[in-house]
């Protein structure tokens, strides 16, 4: 909305025209296929856009509590009174190009709260004398480009409240101010700019002489004024006079300066704009008419050639407290005056192509000196000499390159207490400040510098309070780099690097700091106790680096830091001491751009996330690195409940994959039982058709061979009736796994188990494992067929440890062999008869019994 308001020169206005020529063919093209809602809400309830309607009235949709509203590029052409009775909250009102050729009385009505009204660019055939009342509160009004030729006519001598009134771009051919202006008691800003003013004469201000004001602001630029009768300013007080590309030529502007004498103005602004030069040389004298001017302030811009016709420059300015000469192509300091009352002075955008500092230093009463932004300024040799007063030397964004910084420059300033040596090419500097020891403000950012990081240079600025030295190219080797900078509150040193980009004790002595930036220093790793001191510590910026990790010990002693800035490095988690570690001051904390890893590992960091979002900075830029599968994924809207469920998930996994390695454990230590039950169950199925081939499968061990053949074998095989019996070294089948045979062939052919038990069958494991076999076999099928036959010498104890054998013998046939006649009876019988319960006999078996 404002930016319609800016004044377009003089040499840009066909342009101008043309674009928004171009902008009103195009408008209401563009808004015919929203016609329905030609208002935008800009600010709900408050604000509303509705330009380049073929209306009358305000739109319907714009409710009464509306503060702001912009009509502009609509063809109201008429207002009438009360034409805005349904929005008189309005505040701010734009009626820019609004083809109005006629406001009536009291068309503004009750529009109390209206502080600016702006009309530009409407052609007015007929403003009522009543036009602006009831805008009580009116502060600025703004008829641009309205085809006014005159001040007089315009009715607004009521408005005692307006501030500012630009009547810019129009046809106004006379400064002289109606009565009605010593009635504008609050007016400040006055902006004639542009008009067709040509002669300025005695009485045309009298309007203010009556009204003895003070401070208006008037801008008479871009006017063609051809004289200035002496005596028009006389006793007069303005705040500010701008007169630029006022003048057709010298001979115009040296006279028509001589007549603002007796005017008393705090910045007189006299010069070209860049685009509307009108002048072409600065010649001598040009000036000489503001010896009869009271100024505090002068500013000289825009002036080209000055050749050498320069040295009459400073002749009626010599006294002005402050002097700016802005873009001009000054290539020396003109002849300064003697006694020169000069306090600032600042060259900006001159053409120097070294520092003047000897001329300079002939203003002795200068305390602020400022030469930037001249890019021919390469070299700085001079030393400015004895200005006591001198305070501030700002010589920032030229192309200085020099040695020998700084003391040597600065002989007899020992008030000195801001040096500004920003964005030039190279500086080095000695280390040698002790003619300006009193230094508060050094700046070197983005320049060059030899010497600190090598040297302690800072040695003698114990009041330093305030040092950049960011972007220099400094790398920091001495581990005294900063030492003597006792006072020092802020150190920016963003850009440099440090030995083996570790941060270590070079910060040991600088108790006092409260702001620190080391951003963008490579760093790799900070030092345990680098902080240590640093307990006043504020402001911390460490981004930029390549830190992996937040070490706790590291940022422990930072009790009183309230902003930390550790976005663009390399952290991965903070672990919970680095959490805990956290200074409880902190409002301020930048941890976007890192490696974040959100592995439900770190589940308590993504916890903290969620819990610190209102110190967090730029939490949407807190995203996840890995897994993989959450990458880019904004740590504060990562979801935690995820985790949870993978917790469970991780929790089963590892319950199945320990029950699976207690199984493998199981099956490779019970490999035979198991084998052995696989096979059993295979066999249980065919138990039914299995025809019993043996009477007894006998185990026993291979030493009592011998005895088993003599005593059992013989005896039962031979006997009547005859037994069957299985045995493993005669009945076993070749070329089958021996696991195989004991249970095939022993135990599921044979109705009985006959345990051939000595010292050795207990001491075997195979015989045991037979045994096992047995029971659980026994156990499986339900058959009471285990035999025992327990040899004399035999020890009981252990056979009842190793078998448990009282477990079986109330289902088992126990039998003792003793090598007596009357016990040998006795135990075939019982053995015999064991073998006998459930064997199918034959017909000739029965006939031999
Ligand atoms: C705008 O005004 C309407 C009606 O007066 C009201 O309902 C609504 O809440 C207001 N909106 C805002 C953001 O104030
Ligand atoms: C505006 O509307 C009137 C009728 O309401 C019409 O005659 C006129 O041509 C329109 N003007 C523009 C610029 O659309
Ligand atoms: C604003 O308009 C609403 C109806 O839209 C009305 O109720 C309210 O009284 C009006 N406010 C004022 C101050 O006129
Ligand atoms: C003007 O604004 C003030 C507050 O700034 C408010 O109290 C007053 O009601 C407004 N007047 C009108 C007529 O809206
Ligand atoms: C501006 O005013 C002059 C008379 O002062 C008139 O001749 C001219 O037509 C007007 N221009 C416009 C665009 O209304
Ligand atoms: C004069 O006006 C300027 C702004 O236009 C303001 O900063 C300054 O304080 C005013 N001085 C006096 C004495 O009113
Ligand atoms: C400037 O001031 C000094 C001392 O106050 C005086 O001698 C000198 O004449 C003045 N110069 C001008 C141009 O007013
Ligand atoms: C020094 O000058 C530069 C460039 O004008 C400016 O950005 C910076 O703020 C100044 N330094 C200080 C400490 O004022
Ligand atoms: C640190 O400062 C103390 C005084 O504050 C001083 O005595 C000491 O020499 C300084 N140490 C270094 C290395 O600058
Ligand atoms: C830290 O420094 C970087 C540049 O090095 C800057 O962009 C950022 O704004 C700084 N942070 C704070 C909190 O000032
Ligand atoms: C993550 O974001 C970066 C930058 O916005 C983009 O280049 C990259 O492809 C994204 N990765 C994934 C996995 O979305």
């Amino acid at each position: 909305m404002f930016g319609l308001l800016k004044m377009p020169r003089r040499g840009a206005f066909p342009l101008w025209t043309l674009v928004v020529l171009l902008g009103l063919t195009f408008v209401p093209l563009q808004l015919a296929g929203c016609l329905l809602d030609p208002c935008l809400e800009v600010i709900p309830n408050i604000t509303f856009r509705c330009t380049g309607l073929n209306i009358s009235g305000v739109p319907t949709q714009v409710p009464n509590t509306t503060q702001n509203l912009d009509l502009s590029f609509s063809h109201l052409k008429s207002l009438s009174s009360n034409y805005f009775s349904s929005v008189h909250e309005l505040q701010l009102l734009d009626l820019t190009r609004c083809h109005i050729h006629t406001i009536e009385d009291n068309s503004f009505k009750d529009l109390y709260n209206l502080s600016t009204l702006i009309l530009t660019a409407n052609y007015f055939k007929y403003l009522g004398p009543a036009a602006f009342y009831g805008l009580t509160s009116l502060r600025r009004l703004v008829l641009v480009e309205n085809n006014i030729s005159s001040l007089t006519d315009l009715p607004i001598g009521h408005l005692h409240t307006l501030q500012e009134l630009n009547v810019g771009h129009n046809n106004i051919a006379s400064l002289k101010l109606p009565k009605y202006f010593a009635s504008l008691t609050s007016l400040r800003h006055l902006s004639l700019l542009s008009n067709k003013i040509t002669y300025i004469s005695r009485g045309d201000l009298d309007a203010l002489r009556e009204a003895n004001r003070f401070n208006l602001t008037l801008v008479l630029s871009l006017n063609d004024i051809k004289y200035i009768q002496p005596g028009s300013f006389a006793k007069i007080h303005l705040g500010e006079l701008a007169l630029r590309s006022s003048f057709e030529n010298f001979n115009v502007m040296h006279t028509s300066l001589q007549g603002l004498t007796g005017l008393q103005v705090n910045r007189l602004i006299v010069g070209e704009f860049s685009d509307r030069q009108r002048l072409k040389d600065f010649q001598s004298g040009l000036l000489s008419g503001l010896c009869q001017v009271q100024m505090q302030e002068f500013v000289l811009i825009c002036f080209r050639a000055f050749e050498d016709n320069t040295d009459t420059l400073f002749d009626c300015i010599g006294n002005v407290s402050s002097i700016r000469l802005v873009d001009l192509q000054l290539e020396e300091v003109s002849k300064v005056p003697m006694l020169s009352q000069v306090k600032h002075l600042e060259c900006k955008k001159c053409k120097f192509r070294e520092v003047p500092a000897m001329k300079l230093s002939l203003f002795k009463e200068l305390r602020v000196l400022r030469i930037t932004k001249s890019k021919y300024l390469n070299s700085f040799r001079q030393n400015f000499e004895h200005l006591t007063n001198l305070e501030v030397v700002d010589l920032s964004e030229n192309r200085l390159s020099f040695t020998g910084c700084c003391s040597r420059l600065f002989l007899g300033s020992p008030n000195l207490k801001y040096l500004n040596l920003s964005f030039n090419s190279d500086i080095s500097v000695t280390g040698d400040f002790t003619n300006v020891k009193n230094l508060l403000t050094l700046d070197f950012q983005h320049t060059k510098l030899i010497g600190p990081g090598s040297y302690p240079v800072f040695l003698s600025l114990q009041k330093l309070i305030y040092l950049d030295i960011s972007y220099t190219k400094t790398h920091v080797k001495s581990q005294c780099t900063f030492c003597g900078l006792h006072s020092l509150q802020v150190l920016k040193m963003a850009g440099n690097s440090f030995e083996d980009n570790k941060l270590a004790n070079n910060l040991k002595n600088l108790t006092r700091l409260h702001t620190l930036d080391i951003s963008s220093c490579k760093l790799l790793q900070v030092d345990q106790s680098t902080f240590s001191a640093l307990s006043e510590l504020k402001e911390l910026n460490i981004s930029n680096n390549k830190l992996l990790s937040f070490d706790p010990l590291v940022y422990k002693p930072l009790q009183a830091l309230t902003v930390l800035d550790f976005s663009h490095n390399q952290l991965t988690v903070l672990l919970d001491s680095a959490l805990e570690s956290v200074p409880d001051s902190l409002v301020s904390l930048d941890l976007s751009h890192n490696l974040f890893d959100c592995s439900c590992t770190y589940l308590n960091f993504l916890k903290w996330v969620k819990e610190k979002q209102e110190i967090l900075q730029s939490k949407e830029l807190m995203v996840c690195h890995i897994p993989a599968y959450v990458k880019n994924v904004s740590l504060s809207s990562f979801d935690l409940s995820s985790c949870q469920l993978k917790t469970s998930t991780m929790a089963f996994s590892v319950s199945v994959l320990l029950a699976a390695a207690v199984s493998l454990f199981l099956i490779y230590k019970y490999y035979f039982q198991l084998y052995y039950s696989l096979v059993l169950l295979s066999g249980c199925k065919h138990s039914a058709e299995r025809g019993d081939t043996y009477d007894a499968f006998v185990i026993h061990s291979s030493k009592d061979q011998e005895w088993v053949i003599k005593e059992l074998v013989e005896p039962l095989e031979g006997g009547k009736p005859p037994f069957q019996l299985c045995l493993y070294y005669r009945d076993f089948l070749p070329g089958v796994p021996i696991v195989t045979n004991i249970i095939q062939e022993g135990f599921l052919s044979s109705r009985n188990v006959i345990a051939v038990i000595s010292t050795d069958f207990l001491e075997s494991k195979w015989c045991s494992f037979e045994f096992d076999i047995a029971q659980s076999w026994q156990l499986v099928e339900g058959r009471a067929g285990i035999i025992m036959i327990v040899l004399e010498d035999v020890d009981k104890a252990l056979l009842r440890q190793k078998l448990g054998l009282s477990r079986y013998l109330r289902r088992n046939t126990y039998l003792e062999w003793k090598n007596r006649e009357i016990s040998r009876h006795i135990f075939w019988r019982q053995l015999t008869g064991a073998l006998l319960v459930g064997k199918k006999m034959n017909h000739e078996e029965v006939k031999l019994m």
